[in-house]
């Protein structure tokens, strides 16, 4: 019983060590992250209802592929919090936007989010490096390699309709284009085996 009892306290001082393993101030920005990935989730579905209501079936569906990758991105950060006994606490999601005037309006307001996103990334990755926690730091690689992309995108999509110029039959050949988006399958990061 008395082994027991040293075992156990043994056990709760380890445990409670690693749950120390993060640095305090960068355990809550990455709880932030986390939130703010089911935030960019919650405003890609905002905005393939902007395209439903526009019966541009095409687009939502695009929209809604993209929400999809938005949740496992939060999904990435959840599992690497708990890989690293971190507390994971979500947060409140804000409104997002609801009202756009434009196809061009909603894929300029999806660049200037991913721009927004790709600053906090690196906020998160230098706040890493400055406590030298390589795990954190060489986490987030993955998703300063995945903003490229998620800029990339809403740029290409902008430069077709700038071709397009408002012209009925383009917009419905590039509605049919992103009509055939696939499921997002996201490749593991380090330390995160999904
Ligand atoms: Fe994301
Ligand atoms: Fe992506």
């Amino acid at each position: 019983m008395v082994n027991f009892c040293v075992q156990a306290a043994v056990l709760a001082r380890l445990i409670t060590k690693k749950r120390q393993d993060m640095d305090k101030k960068l355990e809550k920005a990455m709880n932030e992250q986390l939130s703010k990935e089911f935030y960019s989730a919650y405003l890609y579905v905002s905005m393939a209802a902007y395209f439903e209501s526009e019966n541009l079936a095409g687009f939502s569906h695009w929209m809604k592929m993209q929400a999809q990758e938005e949740l496992l991105h939060a999904m990435k950060f959840f599992d690497f919090l708990n890989e690293r006994s971190s507390k994971v606490i979500l947060e409140a999601i804000d409104k997002p936007p609801y009202k756009f005037l434009s196809i061009d309006d909603v894929f300029k307001a999806n660049l200037k989010h991913e721009q927004g996103v790709t600053g906090r990334i690196n906020n998160l990755y230098a706040t890493a490096q400055k406590v030298n926690d390589n795990a954190t730091a060489i986490f987030l690689q993955w998703f300063i390699n995945e903003q490229i992309e998620e800029e990339k995108n809403p740029v290409d999509i902008l430069t077709k309709l700038k071709y397009v110029k408002d012209q009925p039959a383009g917009i419905l050949i590039l509605d049919k284009e992103l009509a055939a988006r696939p499921q997002p399958v996201l490749g593991p990061t380090a330390g995160n085996a999904a």
